[in-house]
Formats: C-alpha cells, sequence, structure tokens
C-alpha cells in the first residue's frame, strides 16, 4: 500500500476545510487507518466504531488484541456516544484539563465502540487532543477516532511524522504531518471508575497537576512493583525499547564514563542517552542528547527522538542517565524504566 503523507501547519483553524485534512478525513471514514499529530505523540487513527477499521490498526502496529485502544473525540457531544457515566470527578477533570495529554478510563455505554477498541472491556479510554489537527481531522471525520501511539508496538512512540514513516511506511493509509509534538510522552491513563481515580500511566499530564484539582488520586500498585499485575494492559509489555539492551545508570558521570570504557574496551559499542549538563562530557560511540536536566518538560519533549536516535548506530549496549520522579519526570522514568526492562546499575550498590 502507499502511505500518503499530508503537509499541515500546526495551527490550522479546524473551522475552516484544508484540503489535506479533508482528504485524510474522508480516507478515515472509508475505514482506512491514518496517522496524525496530537500534543503528546503521533496516534494511528481509525473510526472507533467499525470492527474493520480498528482490526487495521492493530495489524499495522503488530499490537496484541488484548491491548484497548483511546478513544479521541473533538467534542463534549461525542462523549455521550461513548458513556452514560460520568462521575463527579471526572467531570472536573475534564473542564480543567482537556483539550490535553489526560485519558479517563470511564464506564462503557453497552455498543458504544467497537468491542475490539475496548479489548472486550465494559470500560473505555476517552481523551480529547490539544492539537489543532488532530481536532480538525476528527471533525472531519465526524466519528470518535480510536489511536494508539503510531509507532509499531515495543517501539518508542513517534514524535514525528518520519519516525512514524520510519515504523509504518507501506503499512498505513496516510500521515498528517504537523511537525514535531510538543510534550512528546503520551498522556496520563487515569481510571474514574474506581471511588478513587487511579493513575494506570504517568504521562504528560503529571500527578502534582491532577491533585490540584481532585483530592484524592492513587497509583495503580504495579507502577513501583514490576510483579504486580498492571490494571492498563498495555503496561505489561515491554515498550519503548531501543534495538540495543538499556540499561539505567543511577550515579554521576565520572562513575558512568567508567561502565562506559570498561565495555568499550571489551569491544562493544556503547551509546550513552544524557541530558544537554553533562552530553558533552562522553566519550561513546554515540551521545543522544534530551532536554535539559533544569527542565524535565524538555526531557520528555525530546526523550523518544533521543532513543530512536540509537537505531542504525549497531550499538551492543546504551546507558542513560536518571531523573527524578516529579512533575513529568514520572513519566520520563517510566518509560525509561520499560525500555531498560528494569535492568538498573546504581553507584555503590552493584
Ligand atoms: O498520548 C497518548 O495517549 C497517545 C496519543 C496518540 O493520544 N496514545 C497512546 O495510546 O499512547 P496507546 O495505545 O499507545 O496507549 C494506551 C494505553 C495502553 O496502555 C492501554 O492498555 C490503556 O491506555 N488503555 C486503553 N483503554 C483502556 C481501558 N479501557 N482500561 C485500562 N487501560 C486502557
Ligand atoms: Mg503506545
Amino acid at each position: 500500500m502507499e502511505t500518503k503523507c499530508w503537509s499541515v501547519d500546526n495551527d490550522v483553524d479546524s473551522e475552516k476545510n484544508y484540503p489535506q485534512i479533508v482528504e485524510a478525513s474522508q480516507l478515515l471514514k472509508e475505514g482506512e487507518v491514518i496517522a496524525f499529530p496530537t500534543e503528546t505523540v503521533y496516534g494511528l487513527g481509525a473510526n472507533a466504531m467499525s470492527d474493520a477499521a480498528v482490526s487495521k490498526i492493530f495489524a499495522a502496529k503488530g499490537r496484541p488484541a488484548d491491548n484497548p485502544l483511546i478513544v479521541h473525540i473533538s467534542n463534549m457531544g461525542q462523549l455521550e456516544l461513548l458513556t452514560r457515566d460520568i462521575p463527579e470527578t471526572a467531570a472536573r477533570l475534564m473542564a480543567q484539563f482537556w483539550p490535553g495529554p489526560l485519558t479517563l478510563i470511564l464506564k462503557k455505554k453497552p455498543d458504544a465502540v467497537s468491542s475490539l477498541t475496548t479489548a472486550g472491556l465494559d470500560t473505555v479510554a476517552v481523551r480529547m487532543p490539544d492539537h489543532p489537527v488532530a481536532l480538525a481531522l476528527i471533525d472531519a471525520a465526524g466519528v470518535p477516532v480510536a489511536a494508539p501511539s503510531a509507532n509499531k508496538s515495543g517501539k518508542p512512540s513517534p514524535t514525528s511524522a518520519s519516525h512514524v514513516l520510519a515504523d509504518l511506511d507501506g503499512l498505513i493509509a496516510g500521515v498528517v504531518d504537523g511537525g514535531p509534538t510538543g510534550v512528546g510522552v503520551e498522556s496520563t491513563v487515569l481510571d474514574c471508575t474506581a471511588k478513587v481515580p487511579v493513575i494506570l500511566r504517568p504521562g504528560g499530564l503529571s500527578k502534582e497537576d491532577i491533585e490540584r484539582v481532585i483530592e484524592h488520586v492513587e497509583q495503580d500498585p504495579a507502577l513501583k512493583h514490576s510483579e504486580a499485575a498492571p490494571k492498563s494492559p498495555g503496561m505489561k509489555y515491554r515498550h519503548y525499547a531501543p534495538s540495543a539492551p538499556l540499561f539505567l545508570a543511577d550515579g554521576d558521570k565520572e562513575w558512568i564514563q567508567e561502565l562506559i570504557d570498561q565495555k568499550r574496551d571489551s569491544g562493544l559499542k556503547v551509546g550513552v542517552l544524557a541530558p544537554e549538563e553533562s552530553a558533552s562530557f562522553y566519550n561513546a560511540d554515540a551521545v543522544a542528547v534530551c532536554g535539559s536536566r533544569a527542565d524535565l518538560k524538555s526531557v520528555a519533549h525530546s526523550l523518544y527522538h533521543a532513543l530512536r536516535s540509537f537505531e542504525e548506530k549497531n550499538l551492543d549496549i546504551i546507558y542513560a542517565e536518571v531523573y527524578p520522579v516529579q512533575g513529568v519526570g514520572a513519566a520520563i522514568m517510566n518509560r525509561l524504566e520499560k525500555a531498560a526492562a528494569h535492568r538498573k546499575i546504581t553507584k555503590g550498590k552493584n
């Protein structure tokens, strides 16, 4: 299949008809899958109501069928198609943070969307993305759009159209190129079906921000203990991983350089993922810079691009610095821990 690519300014006015968006939305309506930018990462969209369309998402990504998709909406009217049950806390969060990087798990209205979208669960994940291209595309399609991140399963999520094409060229009908995404990590997934909402996946909206609006919020215990079964099906899979094994290195840069030197002395090719404060210090086969430690949002913004930059460098091992688990740092460390399959070396401990 030929994958079409349409370029659009990321400040499109959703009231106007852009020919690229009209064409992309037409294909969505016809049951094709189309990748598009959101404020977090690129999504791979299909009509959430259609079994045939949604099954193409799973096929293109190589995604396990037990991993449900997030349904993207562009207006509150579409919410009524999906759920009848909006707890008061969820309503407050929507009012405060939508459009934005917050996905809410709500009770699903019977027959609301394709059962493939929800992997047969009686709940549905919903979010309203904060990106004019995403909103214009969903509006033009006129249906809720099921969309996981537009990467091959297991790879880092795409933060640019070129990442999407690297994984899915020839496998999908098209990609709308709205430039690089802003947030850089996926949305926060919050289960609102329990009395106290539970964070199933830390993401672009921090726990601290959520706590400013609702008093109590918990975290899925599986986020702390890798042996606990996660409530969000997708969280059990290895993810975000470059081809070479990644190790988290918790220590100062001089100690990390010693780790690198030892491996290089034994003939291995070594990569390192570091923020701009220390990147130029390292001597390695590949150094990927991801933002500034002084601004964790900048680290989130460039994390996946940095991880992808190791591809095709033929590395044997990659070391990554660690970050404080505060604000968006919780999402950064969650993704890095998964990319590392929880392999961590701590100075003075190993
Ligand atoms: O920022 C984002 O959330 C991006 C953009 C494209 O919107 N999307 C994204 O989708 O990251 P995906 O499929 O890569 O991750 C969705 C996560 C998975 O961990 C999935 O298991 C979980 O949400 N999820 C979806 N529906 C669920 C449900 N009903 N109950 C629990 N977890 C659910
Ligand atoms: Mg994903």
